[in-house]
């Protein structure tokens, strides 16, 4: 549950915001002076405060002050009325979250209050990365044991002691804002705050003023002055997710605060210094972008100096193991239950696949596995149809089922011969020619090559054919891509 602070004397506003966050996500406290609500910020440890600029006694910039010298990372949210921006800009220079025009829009507000909670998680969270094993905090790790992954952690580790920028590769899914987040969280400015900013997400004329500012006046539509992310968080940290999307101007920008920490508000003339880290994203090859000269080639190398490539998970198979263990306890966990179990070949389907959409497409693979499968364990039949053929259907699930004890060890006396078929058809149609054999021949050398670690000549053996014959199908199937083989 979340905890907002509202402080505000007006008790119509108090009254709206009572029914407006009357959720049980949210337990709202309200106080109605801004010395109310210091004393209440010890006590009651917020995750997010709204407050008025203009209130009795202490007003909101004042309070924001004091709460900015014990507080550097709480989200404040500002509420200001019409004409009366000025103050909350002052409020942005101050820290402030974002700030909010009265009377304010419902829809906005939440909005602005979702964002501003995650931002409060993503700083909150210590995002360990041990090599974990049997961690007890099961919500913020980064899992893995293979060798890139301990390669990731050590340089996670190396960049949490400096100050370098630095640049997180990988696929969609593969955990780049987990292993920002780490990094922050590790680093000498892990207690101030951390923004992060999707580049491809925010049309192209509207991300330098949001990283930047701009100055009243500075573009039709720029009614008041607004202070970017940068000032934000000063003496903070920067996450630029999907820095390849970003235009050749702004690029242009960024190399400038990189090298002399300074930087202009869009429309404007006064050189603002700044201290900020800035670590970037992106699941573009930006080498080939710069060869394209979509990509500042100094920026890339500016960018480049440290440089965290997160593999794809299919090239790093044995963590997929302690991935679903790991999902299994999360999700357990949240809900208060035992994790289930899985059945041995429904882990050995799950290291099997091309896993398009890497750790994230796994976590979303287990946790609707969880609420599919019926019993204490997860069965084959509990995966979607892609990851293994169409599954037999519910039917035949319940009259295996009863054939056998729920229990996760019998689970393999219930690959009945339809619903075997029936996934090598799965196969075949994934593999796209539609012929089942060639199809079948390279998920069982994959499945072999999984169960031997990669091992060729163990693989060979297993399949009952010679090495030299294994290595012409593995060349022939492109499995190379998929398996890291020793
Ligand atoms: N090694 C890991 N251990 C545990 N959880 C992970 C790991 N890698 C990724 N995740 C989880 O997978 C999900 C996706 O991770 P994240 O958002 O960091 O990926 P991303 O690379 O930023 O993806 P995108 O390119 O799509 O933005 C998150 O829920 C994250 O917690
Ligand atoms: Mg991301």
């Amino acid at each position: 549950m979340d905890r907002l602070l509202l402080i505000d004397d007006e008790a119509d506003v108090q009254y709206s915001f009572r029914r407006i966050f009357d959720s049980p996500e949210i337990e709202l406290i309200t106080a109605s002076s801004g010395e109310e609500g210091l004393k209440l910020l010890a006590r009651v440890r917020p995750d997010l405060v709204i407050m008025d600029v203009r209130m009795g006694g202490m007003n909101g910039l004042e309070t924001l002050r004091r709460i900015r010298q014990t507080e550097a990372k709480l989200p404040v949210i500002m509420m200001t009325a019409y004409g009366t921006t000025q103050t909350a800009i002052e409020a942005m220079k101050l820290g402030a979250y974002d700030y909010l025009l009265k009377p304010f829009d419902v829809p906005k507000l939440k909005q602005l209050v979702g964002a501003a909670l995650k931002s409060a998680r993503d700083m909150k969270q210590v995002v360990s990365y041990e090599p974990l094993l049997e961690s007890e905090d099961y919500d913020l790790g980064i899992v893995g044991r293979s060798e890139a992954m301990q390669n990731v952690f050590k340089l996670i580790g190396q960049l949490a002691a400096s100050d370098a920028t630095a640049l997180i590769t990988g696929e969609s899914g593969t955990g780049k804002e987990l292993v920002a987040r780490a990094i922050y969280s590790h680093s000498r400015r892990g207690a101030q705050p951390f923004r992060a900013i999707n580049c491809a997400a925010i049309p192209e004329n509207l991300l330098e003023s949001e990283l930047f500012g701009h100055e009243k006046g500075a573009f039709t539509g720029a009614t008041a002055q607004r202070i970017g992310k940068f000032e934000q968080c000063d003496k903070g940290t920067l996450f630029l997710d999907e820095i390849g999307d970003m235009s050749l101007a702004t690029q242009t920008k960024i190399l400038r605060v990189l090298q002399s920490g300074t930087f202009e508000r869009v429309g404007g003339n006064q050189a603002i210094k700044v201290d900020v880290r800035l670590i970037a994203a992106t699941n573009q090859p930006l080498d080939q972008a710069v060869a394209a000269k979509q990509f500042r080639e100094d920026l890339f190398y500016r960018l480049n100096v440290v440089r965290i490539q997160i593999p794809p998970l299919r090239e790093r198979q044995g963590d997929i193991r302690l991935l679903v263990n790991y999902f299994l306890k999360k999700f357990a966990e949240r809900q208060n239950h035992r994790p289930k179990s899985i059945a041995p070949e429904v882990v050995r389907a799950l290291e099997a696949h091309h896993w398009p959409g890497n750790v994230r497409e796994l976590e979303n693979v287990i946790q609707r596995a969880i609420v599919v499968a019926k019993g204490d364990a997860i069965l084959l039949g509990d995966l979607p149809s892609e990851i293994f053929g169409s599954g037999p259907s519910a039917q035949e699930m319940e009259t295996s089922r009863s054939k056998t004890p729920a229990a996760a060890g019998a689970a393999d006396e219930m690959m009945d011969l339809p619903a075997v078929a029936r996934t090598l058809f799965g196969w075949a149609r994934r593999d796209g020619n539609l012929k089942v054999i060639p199809a079948v021949e390279r998920q069982l050398i994959i499945a072999a090559l999984a169960e031997t670690r990669g091992n060729q000549v163990q693989a060979a053996k297993l399949l009952g054919i010679t090495r030299a014959t294994l290595r012409k199908r593995v060349e022939k199937f492109h499995i190379k891509q998929e398996l890291s083989i020793q």
